[in-house]
């Protein structure tokens, strides 16, 4: 297990990414940019030594980003490890009654799956558990 990204909840996507490129003399190409309509946001990918900052801005009112800006505040979001049998993850949560944010694993195109783990049962942190399918 290792640590893939962490997520990070902002309101202004491009003012965030201006701020870490600050702080981690990033260049443009450090900086990955893209928009995930099934979520509703936009996210800044900042690829670091192996694990990467996941920026996150809401382009809707709907997205479950602008619901935790209301109530949180920017700031952390989730944590994401990377694992190489999300199944077996997968099943040992279940084991233990952790609440899971879907009812199944999800996966992203042929790149890779994932699925969330509720904070209450993760220690207050929204946990995000994710397997590259391979190839990829
Ligand atoms: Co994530």
């Amino acid at each position: 297990m290792q640590l893939d990204h962490i997520g990070i909840a902002v309101n202004d996507l491009d003012c965030a990414v201006e701020v870490f490129s600050l702080m981690l003399g990033l260049k443009p190409g450090d900086v990955f940019i893209r928009e995930v309509p099934a979520e509703k946001v936009r996210i800044a990918e900042i690829e670091m030594d192996g694990t990467n900052v996941e920026l996150m801005e809401p382009t809707s009112e709907d997205s479950p980003i602008s619901g935790f800006l209301a109530k949180r505040g920017h700031g952390v979001h989730h944590i994401c490890f990377r694992t190489g049998d999300i199944d077996a993850v997968w099943a040992d949560m279940k084991a233990r009654g952790a609440r899971t944010l879907s009812d199944d694993i999800r996966s992203v195109g042929r790149a890779y799956r994932y699925f969330f783990v509720h904070p209450k049962d993760a220690a207050g942190i929204l946990t995000e558990f994710k397997q590259p399918i391979e190839g990829h």
